[in-house]
């Protein structure tokens, strides 16, 4: 089989559930391409070779640079702050790596459209780890709506619920506390957390046309990690917004790391006129269905356990009954991914889907600032 040599840039949550993907991967699904874990590129030397050390890389440099001008490396998988994705990207399309990017693609829609133009004019295969759409509870929630299960859709309902950041005295910038400095996450929970809710909802409803939006910061100083002084705080905390999508279904998506109680509770319900989905990450096996053209003595909600060998990637794991979780979605990420490569079908979300999802979170923070209605612009027109 021939090698996908892999170099992959931070060690840190998603370098490890990326890694954890890799080696996975080729276990579970037949892939045509042997992924080989040539690189691991990190800031802190002895903690990159730690961390190479536990997932098997090859080789460490702290300097991505170097990564992308290995003639022995493929893909570049982008694993490291916001900040920092667009000039990698950027320069690996350049020279002609493949790029796995996690998201939000960029830290504004100007460096994302640059790099779109780069992946696009270098013809590089890529795509963004929106990782959600893959968990299967969730793509049966696709292919029931494009079955026309639900029928026209009036309603489209998200929530991406955190409280990590109550306390007062949490820095901002730093490891561990970057997505609090606005300078390397670009925005607070717009970008962070509904980047994700915006990228499902893209995906399973179609595009979104206008949003009004609020956004609020609760702590308006904390002290930076790195230089610990007291700055202003200038990201959201908080963001909701409504929104119209182009089907003409309403929509309300609400996220914060203010509610208490809730760590990663993502949630979304969807109503249609034949039918309703509800899904949850906390019962990420599970998709709630209500079909109204059940018979009336049995019609109600029913609670799908995803785990059968006709749902969804299931029958890749184990036998009908046992469930999976959430690195799972990473691994079935980059079975499509691999398998694109050879199939002529590019997986998704690309750059530019994760162009589109820019789009509609920097409307979103324009509307919070204005208090008006904002246009979402289309990823699609180049
Ligand atoms: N798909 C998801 O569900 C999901 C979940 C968490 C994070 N993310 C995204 O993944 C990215 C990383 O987040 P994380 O939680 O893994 O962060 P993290 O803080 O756990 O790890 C970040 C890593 O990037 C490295 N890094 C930072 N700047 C670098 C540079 N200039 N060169 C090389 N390495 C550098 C750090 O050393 C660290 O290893 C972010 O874009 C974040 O939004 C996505």
């Amino acid at each position: 089989m021939k090698p996908l040599n892999i170099g992959v840039i931070g060690y840190g949550f998603m370098g490890r559930a990326h890694s954890n993907a890799f080696r996975k991967v080729g276990n579970f699904f037949p892939l045509d391409r042997k992924l080989v874990l040539k690189a691991a590129c990190g800031r802190d030397a002895a903690k990159t070779k730690a961390f190479a050390d536990t997932w098997g890389y090859e080789s460490t440099t702290s300097d991505w640079k170097e990564l992308i001008a290995r003639d022995d490396i493929d893909l570049i998988d982008i694993a490291a702050p916001n900040n920092v994705h667009a000039e990698i990207a950027i320069a690996a399309a350049k020279g002609g790596k493949m790029i796995l990017c996690e998201k939000p693609l960029a830290m504004n829609p100007a460096e994302a459209v640059k790099m779109v133009a780069a992946v696009e004019k270098a013809k590089v295969a890529n795509m963004v780890w929106y990782n959600y759409r893959r968990i299967p509870a969730v793509t049966l929630a696709k292919e029931l709506i494009d079955a026309g299960r639900l029928g026209k859709i009036f309603h489209y309902r998200a929530k991406f619920l955190q409280d990590w950041t109550i306390n007062a005295d949490v820095p901002q910038g730093g490891a561990g506390t970057w997505r609090l400095d606005a300078s390397v996450a670009g925005s607070g929970v717009t970008g962070d957390l509904l980047a994700h809710c915006i990228d499902t909802a893209l995906w399973l409803n179609g595009g979104i046309d206008s949003v009004t939006a609020m956004t609020e910061t609760f702590v308006k100083e904390r002290k930076h990690a790195l230089s610990g002084k007291k700055q202003k705080v200038l990201i959201d905390d908080a963001s909701a917004f409504l929104a119209r999508f182009s089907n003409g279904s309403l929509a309300t998506f609400e996220a914060t790391r203010y509610a208490r109680g809730h760590k990663a509770l993502y949630t979304f319900e969807i109503n249609g006129e034949h039918g309703s989905l509800c899904w949850d990450l906390h019962d990420l096996h599970r998709l709630q269905f209500f079909d109204h053209r059940d018979a009336g003595n049995v019609r109600g909600w029913r609670s799908i356990h995803v785990s059968d060998g006709d749902q969804p990637y299931m029958k890749h794991w184990w036998v009908p009954g046992l469930q999976i979780g959430y690195e799972h979605s990473f691994v079935h990420q980059v079975a499509d991914f691999v398998a694109g490569l050879s199939n002529g079908q590019p997986a998704a979300p690309t750059f530019r889907d994760g162009l589109a999802t820019d789009y509609v979170t920097d409307a979103v923070l324009k509307s919070a600032k204005s208090r008006r209605w904002q246009n979402v612009k289309s990823a699609r027109s180049k």
